[in-house]
């Protein structure tokens, strides 16, 4: 079973998954990382689920367009989606108090025109 760290406002958290789970979904029916992680649309639109990856991120798939739209450099930094993300295995993730700066700005420049 995959173990799942998790850094928030100073604090370390420490929980198993099932293999191949989400966390966005899992905090969304309360579980662990629950109530620590921050999410939005779940959807990869908002960022607001965004965490650096401190461990693990050898075994994640490569960043679909919506992270590589929403984050940007920040992918290099280590920084990933995890409403887009399934866990397989262990992996140490850090979440920081305020989303990418830019996410919100990308998201935003996305949205179709209203419809006269
Ligand atoms: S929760 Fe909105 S992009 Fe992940």
């Amino acid at each position: 079973m995959p173990q799942v760290i998790f850094h928030k406002q100073g604090q370390v958290h420490h929980g198993e998954v099932v293999p191949e789970t989400n966390l966005v979904v899992r905090a969304g029916i309360r579980q662990f990382p629950y109530p620590h992680l921050r999410y939005g649309c779940g959807m990869g639109k908002c960022a607001r689920c965004a965490c650096r990856v401190l461990a693990g991120a050898e075994h994640l798939p490569e960043p679909n367009w919506k992270e590589v739209k929403l984050l940007g450099e920040r992918l290099s930094g280590g920084y990933r989606l995890m409403c887009q993300l399934w866990i397989g295995h262990d992996i140490e993730l850090a979440q920081d108090d305020d989303p990418p700066a830019n996410a919100f700005t990308a998201a935003a420049s996305s949205t179709p025109p209203a419809r006269a």
